[in-house]
């Protein structure tokens, strides 16, 4: 035994060095490809060197750090976030809109420092892009990341520390020297374009409301209560302010350099200038220059550089003296409404889009724009012939701000929503709650069931090689798929007369939808494409109640039983299961063999230690949450069980374990086992 404690001490000292040098190999090349943009290895061997640390973490929990590099997959469910103070009031800037302003601006500066009349001192300003995102707080402790706060009212925020975390540009550990032992710095939360677009990719494919711009989106993942779906979104985060005792240098500039060599991404594009001229140059470039960079601006920040001077300027009750904000106006140009049409999409939801007459905006021509659904046009009283103004913000589609009412004819006619689907003719409904007007005719509606299959076929979904939206247009309008299902009927002599198909392409589609029906049940279950249920909630689904059979089965109130299942989703899945067409189309592609059971996989397990062991978790843990000591226990083969009989072997009791439940194990003489001697046993 004695000999065993040693091996193991051994152990973990040579497992501490492993982890010290892969957190501190995979901090690098995190600062590398996110802060740098300058990877010197590809994702396949930084993946390697994560795997290998998330598993040491695994073997040795006491062993992890909670600022490692695993810590930005997420891993954490916040019930909520707790308000904390900060420890320097989190003020904004005043804003401007004009050169006037601005010489305003310099004049009071110089005026308060007595810079002004005969005694021109040397007054630097710094020029900064302005970040159109959400503002953060972190703070540093022995150069170790210890809390991320909001702004929240500006005196108290929120603790979103754990999410923070999963930001890989933000520095979890500092590099390089001279950084104070305790400090605060500041910054914008922001995704990137490229993110933004994605996850409106993803949206799209789910056929569900796009999101409509960068910065709400960026807000509303940090205020996530899941870690893991933060990491997934790819938040960024540009730093540009430090407070706190023993800066190393008295100007801002100097200071921001000084947090880049700790790993820090501060602005991008910064200058320092000394004369008005140069403060409206910067202006006037980043005006025009603006949309070629991967970040939204709103504008861009004047700093006066030196801190002596700060402080002698001081703040008002709401913003620093020696800053200030030029805020670009949002580009609008106005132009005439040619027509309203009327889009359906996948899921019968009706688009009104505004068709405009050409105009430049933002260097791009418009022609048309979302009017997004009937209250929008009620509120706008929009009227084909009136003219309009465009404008483009951190909004992707241009929207429509006004109407030139002094400019409307007087034959403009108001106008009325839509009735019925300008597809198929079916009346149209409006839920309640929801302000789309549906088209309910699912199975019956063109754009419908060809945006069904588009979506069956994606690469999220059945992934099917040798078919493409032309394909599915293609095989719709020749009468061979009016459904998903019928795809598995096609035959090689209903493909090889039509255009575009060639022996070759043929056997490529027949063989890719053959590959299909071993796709597993989760992502069949999405690939049906019923409303509300994206891919995690299909994943829950299936893992849930196993079958497609037991799914169709179960209830509303078990439904809302499973985990993040609310009212909307279990209503969709029952209104969807009623429909005859659709258990006509599972029954179809049933009989072609595809895959509506989940299979359990045994080479997912980590080990087989727990096989056949039934244990029951109990209490509060620290290292593990309690759903992680459950899947921990089903990776290593043994059975949760929820209540303790005869039959149980184990109970892994945390803090907090009842009385009663206790009194019961020692009846029957089970093993009660404390976090550290289960983590043991694993180990
Ligand atoms: S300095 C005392 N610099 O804009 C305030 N702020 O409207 C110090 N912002 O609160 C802020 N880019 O959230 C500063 N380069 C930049 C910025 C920036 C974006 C945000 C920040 C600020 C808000 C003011």
């Amino acid at each position: 035994m004695k000999g065993n404690y040693y091996f193991r001490q051994m152990d973990s000292v040579q497992a501490q060095k492993r982890i010290d040098a892969l957190t501190a190999e995979l901090n690098e090349h995190n600062y590398r490809y996110y802060t740098l943009a300058d990877p010197s290895i590809d994702d396949y061997q930084f993946d390697q060197l994560l795997k290998e640390l998330l598993s040491l973490e695994a073997d040795y929990p006491l062993l992890a750090d909670p600022n490692s590099p695993t810590k930005r997959v997420g891993g954490t469910v916040a019930e909520g976030f707790a308000t904390v103070q900060h420890r320097y009031p989190m003020l904004s800037l005043d804003n401007s809109y004009s050169r006037q302003e601005i010489e305003g601006f310099d004049q009071k500066v110089r005026k308060l420092i007595g810079f002004d009349g005969d005694h021109r001192g040397e007054l630097a300003y710094v020029c900064e892009l302005k970040y159109d995102g959400v503002a953060i707080g972190l703070n540093y402790v022995n150069g170790m990341l210890v809390q991320a706060i909001t702004r929240g009212d500006g005196i108290q925020g929120d603790d979103v520390t754990a999410n923070v975390r999963t930001i890989k540009s933000i520095p979890l550990k500092l590099t390089g020297s001279g950084y104070p032992k305790d400090f605060e710095i500041r910054g914008e939360i922001f995704l990137s374009r490229t993110a933004f677009a994605k996850l409106n990719k993803e949206k799209e494919a789910l056929g569900e409301q796009l999101y409509a711009n960068a910065r709400n989106t960026a807000s509303g993942t940090l205020k996530m209560l899941d870690s893991t779906a933060v990491a997934k979104r790819n938040l960024d985060c540009y730093l540009y302010a430090l407070y706190g005792e023993g800066l190393p240098h008295r100007s801002h500039f100097e200071n921001m350099q000084a947090a880049k060599s700790w790993g820090f991404k501060i602005p991008e594009y910064s200058t320092t200038t000394k004369t008005i001229d140069g403060l409206f140059e910067f202006i006037d470039k980043w005006e025009v220059r603006r949309h070629d960079i991967e970040v939204d601006i709103d504008g861009i920040v004047l700093k006066v550089d030196s801190y002596d001077l700060q402080e002698e300027l001081g703040f008002t009750a709401k913003s620093p003296r020696w800053a200030i904000a030029y805020k670009y106006k949002a580009e609008e140009a106005a132009t005439e409404l040619l027509s309203i049409t009327y889009q359906v999409g996948r899921t019968g939801a009706i688009t009104p889009v505004a068709n405009l007459a050409p105009v430049l905006l933002s260097g791009t021509t418009v022609k048309r724009a979302s009017l997004h659904n009937a209250d929008q046009i009620d509120k706008l009283d929009i009227r084909v012939g009136d003219t309009v103004f465009v404008e483009k913000g951190g909004e992707i589609i241009p929207k429509i701000t006004r109407v030139n009412l002094d400019e409307r004819p007087a034959d403009a006619l108001r106008t009325r929503f839509i009735a019925h689907c300008p597809e198929c003719g079916t009346e149209l409904v409006k839920l309640e709650g929801e302000a789309a007007h549906y088209c309910t005719n699912e199975t019956g509606c063109a754009p419908q069931i060809k945006g069904k299959i588009e979506h069956f076929i994606g690469r999220k979904a059945m992934n099917i090689d040798g078919l493409g939206e032309e394909t599915v247009e293609q095989l719709y309008e020749a009468g061979l798929v009016h459904n998903i299902a019928d795809l598995y009927d096609l035959t090689y002599d209903d493909l090889i007369g039509l255009e575009r198909f060639a022996d070759k392409s043929v056997n490529r589609l027949l063989d890719g939808l053959e590959e299909s029906k071993k796709i597993p049940f989760d992502k069949l279950l999405f690939a049906l494409g019923i409303r509300y249920v994206g891919q995690t909630v299909a994943r829950l689904l299936a893992v849930h109640f196993k079958s497609i059979d037991k799914l169709i089965a179960a209830s509303f109130e078990e439904l809302v039983q499973v985990e993040e299942i609310g009212d909307k989703i279990a209503e969709s899945l029952i209104a969807h299961f009623q429909m005859e067409a659709a258990i006509a189309h599972i029954n179809q592609l049933k009989s072609h063999g595809l895959n509506f059971v989940l299979e359990e996989k045994e080479e997912e397990l980590v080990s087989n230690k727990l096989a056949g062991l039934s244990i029951v978790v109990s209490g509060v843990f620290s290292e593990y949450s309690r759903d992680g000591i459950k899947e921990a226990i089903a990776s290593n083969g043994g059975k949760v069980s929820g209540s303790i009989s005869p039959r149980t072997s184990y109970i892994v009791a945390g803090e907090n374990m009842g009385p009663s439940k206790f009194a019961k194990a020692e009846k029957l003489g089970i093993t009660i086992l404390s976090e550290v001697e289960f983590i043991e046993m694993l180990s």
